[in-house]
């Protein structure tokens, strides 16, 4: 049986990594008889440019009649002073939201090898294994009313409107207790109950859930301690569930306990199982059209989606070794060097994992 899955690579290093994932995953296909069929689609400034708008109708349902999408990055200068409706940024906010992936997960797991890429001590990193689990789509990200208006005096106001309801709160919940279960069973939800409503009736319902999971232990935190503690004591977490915007910016920070952002990949789920994977990081537009972005985050992506949506364990604990082999082996993308390893291009760090395989 054959599974579809769309790549949409999306804008400056998306397209340079994700050919890298693609041919890692072409790969495993041939490895493992999976029978993937890979087909491709514009997002972000990449559609902007084609069609206008960074995400169309048609490319949408197209992702949605899939068994799977892998996502590079979108956005950069070139369309920064376009409106919000029409930035790239507002493709991606709309894949997610119109499939319904409102669960991220965002796995920051240090490569042994790389305890010395990281900005922290080895010590403080050494065998970290934590679970960001972020809502993706609610909170202020979506909340109405939102925009820029003009007050009385003349002045402009930007407003945004931070909203969670029960049920989204819920679900979020039960997916996160449900993912710590399954590993060592400490959750710690992340808020700002002592200063806003809608966190508040976040941690009540954490709260009112806890019971049925009896095998979790369940703790919370004010965000910005929970930002001081990730680069404190890192390894006090298992799993971390938060809203939108505080597990944005705490996956950033967490990104960096695994030496690079370059390392981090990430699952978006709907309540019926179907994904988008991405990496964590952005488009660069910094080093985009160099050659030089680290292109395992999106591999490691890729992985992911076999594990969770192609029901392919095998072939995604194929790739995580061979990933490992080439860490092993001493290669390096720029964001990863360290003294004494061999420094490698995008292309290159592929083509080494394709070796692996
Ligand atoms: P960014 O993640 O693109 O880059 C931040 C820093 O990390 C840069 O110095 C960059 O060079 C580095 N970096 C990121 N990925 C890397 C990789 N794979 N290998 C090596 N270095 C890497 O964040 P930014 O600069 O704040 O945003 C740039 C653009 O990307 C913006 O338009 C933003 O909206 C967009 N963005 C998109 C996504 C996404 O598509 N999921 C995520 C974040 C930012
Ligand atoms: C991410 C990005 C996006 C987000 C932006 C580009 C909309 O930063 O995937 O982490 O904030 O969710
Ligand atoms: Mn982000």
């Amino acid at each position: 049986m054959s599974k579809k899955i769309m790549i949409l690579p999306g804008d400056g290093i998306g397209p340079e990594i994700v050919a890298q994932a693609v041919e890692v995953l072409k790969t495993v296909d041939a490895k493992f008889g999976l029978g993937l069929e890979l087909s491709e689609g514009k997002i972000g400034g990449d559609s902007i440019d084609a069609f206008g708008e960074p995400l169309t109708d048609e490319t949408l349902a197209a992702a949605g009649a899939t068994d799977a999408v892998l996502l590079g990055a979108v956005g950069g200068p070139k369309w920064d002073q376009l409106g919000r409706d029409i930035r790239p940024e507002r493709g991606l906010l709309k894949i997610r939201s119109k499939l319904g992936l409102f669960a991220n997960y965002r796995p920051a797991i240090l490569y042994p090898q790389l305890a010395d890429a990281s900005s922290l001590k080895p010590e403080v990193v050494a065998g970290l294994d934590i679970l960001i689990v972020r809502e993706l789509t609610g909170g202020i990200y979506f909340g109405e009313p939102r925009g820029i208006r003009t007050l009385e005096n003349g002045e402009k106001q930007g407003f945004n409107t931070y909203v969670y309801s029960e049920s989204e709160i819920e679900r979020i919940a039960r997916t996160a207790f449900e993912a710590a279960e399954k590993r060592n069973g400490k959750l710690c939800s992340v808020d700002k109950a002592n200063v806003l409503e809608a966190t508040v009736l976040w941690r009540e319902v954490l709260d009112r859930l806890a019971p049925e999971y009896p095998n979790v232990e369940l703790s919370h935190m004010y965000v910005d301690n929970a930002a001081m503690q990730l680069v404190r004591a890192p390894k006090q977490f298992d799993v971390m569930v938060t809203g939108n915007m505080f597990g944005d910016i705490l996956s950033d920070a967490a990104a960096m306990l695994t030496g690079s952002i370059g390392m981090l990949p990430s699952a978006s789920l709907n309540e019926t199982g179907f994904g988008m994977y991405e990496p964590c990081h952005g488009s660069a537009p910094d080093i985009a059209g160099q050659g030089i972005a680290n292109p395992l985050a999106t591999i490691l992506s890729a992985a992911m989606m076999l594990r969770y949506s192609l029901d392919a364990e095998e072939a995604a604990k194929a790739i995580e070794a061979a990933v490992s082999k080439v860490l092993d082996s001493g290669l390096r993308t720029a964001d990863i060097y360290t003294d004494g390893m061999k420094k490698v291009s995008t292309a290159e760090m592929g083509a080494a994992v394709v070796a692996a395989l």
